[in-house]
């Protein structure tokens, strides 16, 4: 079949809309429609090659839609199926899947090859084989993908909210939850309020914080910060430390979460000095794989006993975070309708790029037609 995509073939271009052919379901694998798509900044170190990614690629990796047809063996979900799409896949079975560590699957080892298991490109096009970000590439109005890909949801979910929960909304809550193991009473400082970070708000708050403070440049994202559960925002981390060691009465912040667009060194080094003792910061936000972005004293990180972590996909477990992120969406503890600024259709996908970067989205979202 046919399906139209947004396809990056080299890095600083735009993005490419084209009509590109897909294979049916194969073992293991499924057709999924894509409803909606949200537009995480992820996708732009593709477009920018500051994640480096094999080309041409299908953008897109934050999706829900329905399955229209499953291919043999599968057993995870069947057609008609309302599902989420989680950016890395569960195997199950793998070390990582085995000891509750889905987000570090072993399967997740392609998601910026893009093919699947075999290797296996069910999308090929005028060039050659298309690979589709984390084995998803939930910019085309249809995809195959693994069914370890695919989480059913409930049926009578808005799949245009719903879709925030496939990266943006585990990402930043089960980095506060799960990786920062925010808890009542603690004070938690959040570095850039994008799709990610407005929801390390929510699970922060969520978690029990006394004080949820954020660090944005832009108006626009710390009002939005203050809606969904901060207690403070400020437009620079200095402005941030001062108040932190006020509000703590010096012993400051007991975590960081660093959730900004592109992670630099200064970012990283603000938020290990705005952590107390045994405080944790929280590496969410990327970069180029070879820059170094933590340059940090190893004897003061050994003598207050702070931490540095690694959060991939907020260390949730996709089958099982999923559902109970939704689940706190429709009893309103998670707030999804009011993250999403601006829709856009897959052509306006450009355009959807340059709001993101001119800061006036907290998340937007592709709507697909049919
Ligand atoms: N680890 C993971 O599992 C994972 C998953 C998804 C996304 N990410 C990464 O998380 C990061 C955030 O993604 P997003 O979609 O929320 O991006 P975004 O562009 O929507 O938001 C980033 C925010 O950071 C702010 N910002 C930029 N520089 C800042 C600074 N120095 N101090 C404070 N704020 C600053 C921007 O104003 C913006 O509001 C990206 O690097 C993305 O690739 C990681
Ligand atoms: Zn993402
Ligand atoms: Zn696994």
């Amino acid at each position: 079949m046919k399906t139209n995509a947004a396809v990056v073939y080299e890095t600083n271009k735009p993005i490419e809309i084209e009509e590109l052919d897909l294979d049916g379901p194969r073992e293991g694998e499924v057709l999924i429609r894509y409803t909606h798509a949200g537009l995480c900044h992820s996708d732009v170190h593709i477009a920018h090659g500051d994640l480096e990614a094999r080309l041409p690629m299908v953008l897109g990796h934050e999706g829900a839609g329905i399955i229209e047809e499953v291919g043999p063996g599968v057993t995870r979900v069947k057609a008609g199926d309302s599902v989420v799409c989680s950016f890395i896949p569960n195997c199950g079975v793998c070390h990582y899947c085995a000891t509750g560590r889905q987000s570090i699957c072993d399967m997740g080892a392609t998601i910026l090859e893009g093919y699947l298991p075999g290797p296996r490109f069910p999308i090929t096009g005028p060039r050659g084989e298309y690979g589709a970000m984390c084995m998803l590439g939930t910019f085309s109005q249809y995809g195959v993908i693994h069914q370890n890909s695919a989480v059913k949801v409930d049926d009578d979910l808005p799949l245009d909210k719903a879709v925030l929960v496939g990266c943006g909304v585990p990402t930043g809550w089960g980095a506060a939850v799960n990786t920062a193991n925010v808890r009542a009473g603690d004070t938690v400082a959040i570095y850039g309020v994008g799709g990610i970070g407005v929801n390390a708000v929510q699970g922060a708050r969520y978690a029990g914080a006394k004080n949820v403070v954020v660090i944005d440049p832009l108006e626009n994202k710390r009002e939005k910060a203050m809606e969904l559960g901060a207690t403070h925002a400020f437009a620079t981390a200095e402005e941030a430390q001062t108040a932190i060691t006020d509000m703590t009465r010096g012993r400051m912040a007991d975590s960081a979460i660093l959730t900004v667009g592109l992670m630099t060194s200064e970012v990283v080094s603000s938020g290990f000095n705005a952590i107390g003792k045994g405080g944790t910061v929280v590496v969410t936000g990327l970069n180029k794989i070879e820059e170094e972005t933590i340059q940090l004293s190893g004897s003061v990180l050994t003598l207050f006993r702070k931490q540095v972590k690694g959060s991939l996909f907020g260390d949730c477990n996709p089958t099982t975070d999923i559902p109970k992120i939704l689940g706190l969406y429709q009893a309103g503890d998670i707030k999804l309708d009011e993250l999403i600024t601006k829709t856009y259709t897959l052509e306006q996908v450009n355009e959807g790029y340059e709001d993101l970067l001119n800061g006036k989205n907290v998340r937007g979202v592709m709507v697909h037609e049919h």
